[in-house]
């Protein structure tokens, strides 16, 4: 069936989670960071996703800027940069201002001129989604920034991927759902989404139950589904 809407994934998907220890490590008095930015990026996205499932598990939600932050904190702790609290200020401000990826705009724009609903589903708050979307320019190609906060539990619960129809109004088989992350893709194909996999980095395929439908390298074929 073909789609009538694209509900994107935000972080790695549309916004790319390595701009803000990159760009930090590029501005005066990032020296330090520029030897070991890449480790405490990979290190940041790992805790943060392991906090937000493990606090899914545990039934202890906090919000994504909190999950965020203790996430940083292990992994500058893990660099020995855990007193640097200025530097831990600078990343989570980047945080909320990451570089979009460069087709992105292009392909929401392309989505839009087929007559496609656009939305983000996304475990980040409303306060992060507002600030990444404003800063990338691309509110008005959007129609909906959904937050897990509506339901206080994040991917890949059920209760999150059902928002979706709750604000679009559109049932699970005519979306199609873009994740940069396997386990999310296959959170939103046991719900019953259609789903396309980016697989930016040539991931090995995840493990899980529920195989994506679709494998692209990055957005910009997406509009061919149409
Ligand atoms: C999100 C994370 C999982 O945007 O990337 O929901």
């Amino acid at each position: 069936m073909r789609p009538t809407a694209f509900v994107f994934d935000a972080y790695g998907t549309l916004f790319d989670v390595s701009a803000a220890a990159r760009a930090a490590a590029a501005e005066p008095g990032g020296e330090t960071l520029a030897a070991v930015w890449p480790k405490l990026a990979e290190d940041w996205r790992r805790k943060q996703l392991e906090y937000s499932w493990l606090r899914a598990v545990m039934g202890a939600h906090a919000d994504f800027a909190e999950v965020t932050a203790d996430a940083l904190d292990w992994a500058m702790a893990a660099q020995g940069l855990g007193a640097d609290y200025a530097l831990r200020t600078r990343l989570l401000a980047l945080y909320d201002e990451l570089d979009a990826y460069p087709e992105v705009p292009a392909v929401l724009q392309s989505l839009k001129d087929k007559g496609a609903r656009r939305a983000i589903l996304s475990n980040g708050s409303p306060r992060m989604l507002a600030s990444a979307i404003a800063a990338a320019g691309i509110g008005d190609l959007l129609e909906a920034a959904i937050s897990v906060e509506d339901v206080g539990i994040f991917k890949p619960s059920a209760k999150v991927y059902a928002l979706v129809e709750a604000h679009l109004g559109v049932p699970p088989s005519q979306v199609m759902f873009v994740s940069s992350n396997g386990w999310d893709v296959a959170g939103a194909a046991r719900f019953g989404f259609q789903t396309t996999w980016v697989n930016r980095s040539g991931a090995p395929i995840d493990r899980l139950p529920h195989v994506p439908a679709h494998i692209l390298p990055d957005l910009t074929r997406l509009s061919d589904f149409l």
